[in-house]
């Protein structure tokens, strides 16, 4: 039975609550939310970037080519170029199963080009099927020069492949294939069903870059000297500017980005979809599996000028230094920069905090009317967490940055997570969390917990989910809120749990109390599975707990084993109290009955192996 009182005053919900956090993690933006349909468009692929890449990743070449890194390339950012031989062709495969294109859309083709004696440059879209689109010549002559020309596609594909073929040699670099059709029509815009999903949660922010994103050798020097090596942080200045000068960088989760969607695209997204921006600077501790700080206070003090030059690059007049270059990019207006987070996750709380209290007091002197997001580490319980909290609350920071993936009974567990939190102290930022897995149950965890999250809307001022996106194809992490690939993209549960939180935010809390405790002890139902990759195996005592130590699956084989499937062949039978193969399959993987759909769990498996490999 659950009580209501209409007339008690709950807390206030600020409209601000729900947004989302965009990183480019699962390759999020190249192959992703940035429309470009040509992979490694500037041969800037390397095996600094991704052990299994070359400069030329997702090309082939018909004839003779190189790609070149010397002073004949088209600038001091962007490397290298492909020297390409006369009477011959590179054909470029794009993401997923190829370039995808639509029957009667069109497609904007670029590049640059040299080519001392001049050269034809044809230029085609083809499938295994034959011709997408009528082939395009462009005359192309001396020194680099940006070359155009339009395709209107004659068929759906989702398996095209983009070829420019020189009758004479000639250096390419940045070849380019965009739809016209993106996001608000912006160009060197946003893949458009992708960003229609974002909008359609109405987020009211955008946090970004990241996430671990933004630890990325943070550490390093990144003056031009460095000679623009890969592996230097992420610097928004990096991002911004006309794309081919952009140099590309070694993406934390293991590929290449191309900052083709950069700072100034991150702004324009965020007010297009009517949200207010939220970046995220490194701290110069890294969190994320590193735990170093940083000592070399001039690095720290250039991260930090960058820090306010950023703020000037969102919020300056057009005619303020980095005002000048927003407004030079297509957007004299500002972007009505909020809120900016120094941090992410730092597991060293003591030296994030000297840190951070330097950027602040910059920030503040300069932007009094910013607020600036610490953070509370990677854990969400522990020592470190405590301490970070402590160190926040006295050293009276406005908001702290969250986060935690958990199981979904931790999510019902912890609704009241925020009951208790110090109504004196810090705001909260819950930046990253998500239930783990992608299924119903999942989703419905999620929204339970965000009744507590909105119960406790005076503490908790924004919340957002993690991770947004996700290719199919190229996966570091589940799960994820939006799944695609090439040509389709599609929302999990919790995409849509979160689309109804954030279309729906109430004004304010109306206290509710409940007669029953709601049994969250019992199991999930769902499967669970142990594996053998042997010749024979027999189990006994298999125990599946939770993370939170709630008992799954107990099972001493004392009675029948039918509550077991199988998947993947081979027989097995309980002999004297254990499960055994009775026979030499290769490979065998036995799973509890019910759905035997794999899941996410987060399981401790204990089992007494009596015999076999
Ligand atoms: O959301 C994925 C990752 O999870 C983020 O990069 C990091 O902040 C967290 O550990």
């Amino acid at each position: 039975e659950i009580t209501l009182d209409p007339t008690a005053t709950g807390a206030t919900i600020d409209d601000t609550m729900y947004g989302v956090f965009f990183e480019d993690i699962n390759r999020a933006a190249d192959g992703g939310l940035y429309a470009e349909l040509v992979q490694n468009r500037s041969f800037e692929y390397s095996t600094a970037d991704n052990g299994s890449y070359t400069p030329l990743t997702s090309w082939a070449v018909n004839g003779t080519a190189q790609v070149v890194d010397d002073d004949g390339r088209l600038n001091e950012r962007n490397r290298n170029y492909l020297s390409l031989d006369a009477d011959s062709a590179v054909t470029n495969a794009g993401y997923n199963t190829g370039i995808r294109v639509e029957k009667g859309k069109r497609y904007d083709f670029s590049v640059w080009a040299r080519a001392a004696s001049g050269t034809t440059l044809t230029v085609s879209l083809k499938d295994a099927a034959g011709e997408l689109a009528r082939v395009r010549q462009v005359a192309a002559k001396g020194a680099w020069k940006k070359y155009t020309a339009t395709f209107t596609a004659t068929r759906t594909s989702n398996r095209g492949r983009l070829t420019v073929a020189a009758t004479e040699a000639a250096a390419l670099d940045m070849v380019s294939l965009f739809p016209r059709d993106t996001y608000k029509n912006q160009p060197n815009g946003l893949r458009k069903d992708l960003a229609e999903k974002i909008e359609a949660l109405n987020p009211a922010f955008v946090r970004f870059p990241g996430g671990c994103l933004v630890n990325t050798g943070s550490m390093e020097d990144y003056s031009e000297a460095s000679g623009w090596q890969r592996k230097r942080s992420y610097q928004w200045k990096d991002t911004i500017g006309p794309v081919e000068q952009r140099a590309t960088n070694a993406n934390f989760w293991g590929y290449n980005q191309s900052y083709g969607l950069g700072y100034y695209e991150y702004f324009r997204f965020a007010e297009d979809v009517g949200a207010m921006p939220l970046p995220v600077v490194p701290a110069l501790v890294t969190g994320c599996g590193q735990n170093r700080a940083t000592d070399d206070e001039a690095l720290l003090q250039r991260h930090i000028q960058d820090t306010l030059d950023l703020i000037e690059f969102a919020n300056g007049p057009a005619n303020s230094k980095w005002g000048k270059v927003r407004a030079e990019m297509g957007h004299p207006k500002p972007f009505h920069l909020t809120h900016i987070g120094v941090g992410n996750e730092e597991n060293l709380p003591n030296e994030f905090f000297a840190r951070f209290q330097k950027f602040r007091a910059a920030i503040e002197a300069k932007y009094p009317d910013i607020t600036v997001i610490s953070n509370s580490g990677p854990d969400d319980t522990g020592t470190t967490f405590d301490t970070a909290w402590k160190l926040n609350r006295e050293g009276n920071v406005d908001m702290v940055d969250e986060h935690y993936y958990n199981s979904p009974q931790w999510f019902l567990q912890n609704n009241d997570r925020y009951d208790s939190y110090d109504r004196k102290g810090p705001k909260v930022f819950l930046g990253e969390y998500a239930s783990q897995g992608n299924a119903w149950q999942n989703a419905l965890a999620e929204a339970a917990y965000m009744t507590g999250l909105e119960r406790n809307a005076d503490v908790v001022k924004l919340a957002s989910y993690a991770p947004l996106l996700a290719n199919e194809d190229y996966v570091q992490w589940r799960p994820d809120m939006i799944w695609f690939n090439n040509h389709a993209s599609w929302g999990s549960a919790s995409y849509e749990v979160q689309k109804l939180f954030m279309n729906n935010v109430g004004d304010r809390v109306v206290p509710s109390r409940a007669t029953t405790t709601p049994d969250t002890s019992g199991p999930i139902s769902g499967a669970v599975g142990l594996s053998t990759w042997a010749t024979s195996a027999a189990y006994d005592d298999v125990k599946v707990t939770a993370a939170d130590g709630t008992t799954l699956l107990s099972d001493d084989f004392s009675g029948d084993a039918s509550q077991w499937k199988h998947v993947g062949g081979g027989s097995w039978s309980v002999q004297d109290g254990a499960y055994v193969q009775t026979d030499a399959a290769a490979e065998n993987t036995m799973v509890t009955a019910g759905d035997p759909a794999w899941q996410d769990y987060d399981l401790h498996v204990k089992a007494t192996k009596k015999s076999g490999n």
